[in-house]
């Protein structure tokens, strides 16, 4: 029998106003599984995360979630889903007025009838997860981007979601950093999370990755293992190929 999808993306479509992004998608993801969406800049990659959590409306299709169609529901339905399913933003996402505890704490406050001491150690243990223990009272401004988005990736995670959506975890950070963040995302997976994510970074995609899908001209113009990827003759592959060694 074939495993079932843990999502399942089915026909979308989303445009805004003459720009169509989405034209047909559909992908499946599976448990404990970690796809690379790989595509040009302005293809939709983020819109597609933005659906999935249903920040965006689709125009049509369904997003599919254990069985259960989840796109545009009302926002006391997704309040429910963005427990299991996260989304860590492009750009961090920091409330800068906020020191690192009260960012963190904030999902657990919203969401759990966790007590203070308990808030306090699940901080605690994310910080050590991602490399920044003893950091809970410096605020935004007085850390480095990169440090900022470990700490927005941490909020992302700090609810044990079964689904982590991933946009450019890695863009503009130095290899220390880049770094730092692809070994949390490994030892996540390694705890049976499943995972979408977003890169322009092709080598991070390959190494972390399952399954890699081109986003391309509004549908999922390839979906392969690594190998396959490589390996591919298909013309948008190796276009795509070329574009980003231009672009280094
Ligand atoms: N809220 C919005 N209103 C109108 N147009 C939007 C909105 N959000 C995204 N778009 C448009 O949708 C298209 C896809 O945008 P998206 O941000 O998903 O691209 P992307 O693939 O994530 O690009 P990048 O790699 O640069 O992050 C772009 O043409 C963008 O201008
Ligand atoms: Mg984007």
């Amino acid at each position: 029998m074939e495993e079932k999808a843990l999502l399942e993306l089915k026909n979308i479509g989303k445009s805004f106003d003459k720009n169509v992004v989405h034209l047909d998608i559909n992908l499946k993801l599976y448990q404990n599984e970690t796809l690379g969406l790989l595509g040009g800049s302005g293809t939709g990659k983020s819109v597609l995360l933005r659906e999935i959590v249903g920040l965006e409306y689709v125009d049509h299709g369904e997003v599919i979630y254990h069985d259960q169609p989840i796109q545009n529901l009302k926002e006391i339905d997704l309040f429910k889903i963005r427990t299991k399913i996260s989304y860590s933003f492009q750009n961090g996402a920091l409330f800068d007025s906020q020191n690192v505890f009260d960012n963190l704490a904030y999902p657990l406050f919203e969401h759990t009838d966790l007590s203070l001491e308990e808030i306090s150690a699940k901080v605690a243990e994310i910080l050590g997860l991602i490399g920044l223990e003893g950091s809970e009272k410096l605020m935004p401004s007085d850390l480095s981007g990169g440090m900022q988005k470990r700490i927005g990736m941490a909020r992302a995670i700090i609810l044990e979601p079964e689904i982590i959506l991933y946009d450019e975890p890695t863009a503009g950070l130095d290899p220390s950093n880049t770094q730092n963040i692809l070994s949390v995302m490994e030892k996540l997976k390694g705890t049976g999370v499943s995972s979408i994510f977003v890169t322009h970074d092709i080598p991070a995609a390959l190494k972390i990755c399952d399954r890699i899908l081109i986003l391309y001209e509004g549908k999922i113009a390839f979906s392969g293992s690594p190998r396959e990827f490589i390996d591919s003759e298909n013309p948008i592959v190796k276009e795509f190929f070329l574009n980003s060694i231009k672009e280094v």
